[in-house]
């Protein structure tokens, strides 16, 4: 075991804040319905993770299989420039597990909300408390860093809430997490209650934020909770997780870069091999508009959009793709303008007059109205039979 070198603190000094990034994609994210990773594939995406650049890899909860204990272990000793952490339950018998893992740090949970003490927990809300600290104490006297979860702390009295924070830092936790458990959180009302636990517990510690997706706001909250204070953020290759999944890393590491204009340790340049390693072994299709990573994410086709980016990208793209390892994509089709058939003649290696861009443009529009999907080898095509293959 070994304290991996990440920067642990709000601030960096320098004035721009430092957001950690803990990415769940191997714990929340094999909660996946239907997913289950063996050992060696849970290897090979932390260490994809490790060369991404996250701050934290939550490998895994080991009290859950010998398979995912051993996978744990190994992620542990393989794992050297990113923290490697674990999940438990606050009770004796989980913690023991992370602790023979010989992960860095563990990842303590308890749920808080009145309907899980009373429903799922049967615990009355002190015995809560005391279960948390217990746990926080034993861990602790194993030299693990703590990280401590508060189950549907969105759902929780923030009062109470409050109450259990203070008392696991009090108990020797260094970060504490808001989990959105099941994703009812909306921008403000993360905002404020990060607000809320910053200015009411004392000590020294870090805010995460663990957001769910369930209503689509994911992203939205985990820079909610980062602008009111987060200092870290918990996310999945993405957007992996239970239900709806979990805050799509890549989304949100990108907002926080270039929408707050906060530090993250993310190697942008990296993104599309590990995506493509999560969509292989998760059995996904990325959807062409999802953010950052989608196919689409940078393309342009209708003729206005073309013409303006072409003039200067930043009329209709609000980043450089190359900045998230992405390409911009001229596509040919219905929407088209004359400024995009010129781009793409020209790419092609042509140089034409208006009247045959005229003429290439109008044959797109009739393929494209018969609902012919348009690519630059038609394209290359039309324009043969236009110039009469001159
Ligand atoms: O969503 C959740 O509440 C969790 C906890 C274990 C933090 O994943
Ligand atoms: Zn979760």
């Amino acid at each position: 075991m070994r304290i991996a070198p990440t920067l642990n603190s709000v601030n960096t000094g320098e004035g721009k804040k430092y957001v950690r990034i803990l990415d769940t994609t191997l714990r929340d994210g094999e909660q996946m319905p239907g997913i289950a990773l063996r050992p060696d594939q849970k290897l090979k995406i932390a260490l994809a993770l490790e060369d991404l650049g996250v701050d934290s890899i939550e490998a895994g909860f080991p009290i859950t299989s010998s398979g995912e204990f051993e996978a744990v272990k190994i992620i542990a000793r393989e794992i050297s420039s990113s923290e490697v952490i674990a999940l438990a339950r606050s009770v004796k018998e989980d913690i023991d597990k992370v602790i023979n893992a010989d992960t860095d740090a563990i990842h303590l949970f308890i749920a808080t909300s009145d309907i899980h003490m009373k429903y799922k927990l049967r615990l009355s809300p002190q015995q809560v408390i005391e279960r948390a600290v217990a746990a926080v104490e034993y861990a602790r006297s194993h030299g693990l860093i703590i990280e401590f979860s508060a189950e549907d702390a969105t759902r929780t009295n923030p009062e109470f809430l409050t109450r259990v924070f203070q008392a696991v830092v009090d108990a020797g936790a260094s970060r504490i997490d808001i989990a959105d458990t099941v994703g009812v959180a909306y921008p403000s009302s993360m905002a404020r209650l990060v607000s809320h636990i910053r200015s009411s517990v004392k000590g020294n510690y870090i805010i995460s934020v663990h957001c769910h997706n369930d209503f689509g706001m994911a992203t939205a909250n985990s820079v909610a909770g980062v602008e009111a204070g987060a200092g870290q953020i918990h996310a999945t290759i993405l957007g992996v997780g239970e239900r709806a999944g979990n805050a799509a890393l890549e989304e949100v590491a990108a907002a926080i870069k270039f929408l707050l204009g906060f530090d993250t340790r993310i190697k942008f340049d990296r993104i599309n091999s590990v995506v493509q390693l999560i969509t292989e072994r998760y059995g996904l299709v990325i959807p062409p508009n999802k953010a950052i990573v989608g196919r689409n994410a940078f393309s342009h086709e209708s003729g206005i959009h073309v013409h303006g980016i072409l003039s200067h990208p930043l009329t209709y793209e609000p980043i450089d793709p190359s900045l998230v390892g992405a390409e911009r994509r001229i596509v040919i089709g219905k929407h088209s303008g004359k400024h995009a058939v010129m781009f793409v003649l020209k790419q092609l290696g042509y140089e034409p007059r208006d009247s045959v861009v005229d003429a290439v443009l109008k044959r797109i529009k009739e393929l494209a109205d018969q609902g012919i999907k348009v690519d630059y080898k038609i394209v290359e095509d039309i324009i043969k039979e236009v110039a009469g293959g001159g």
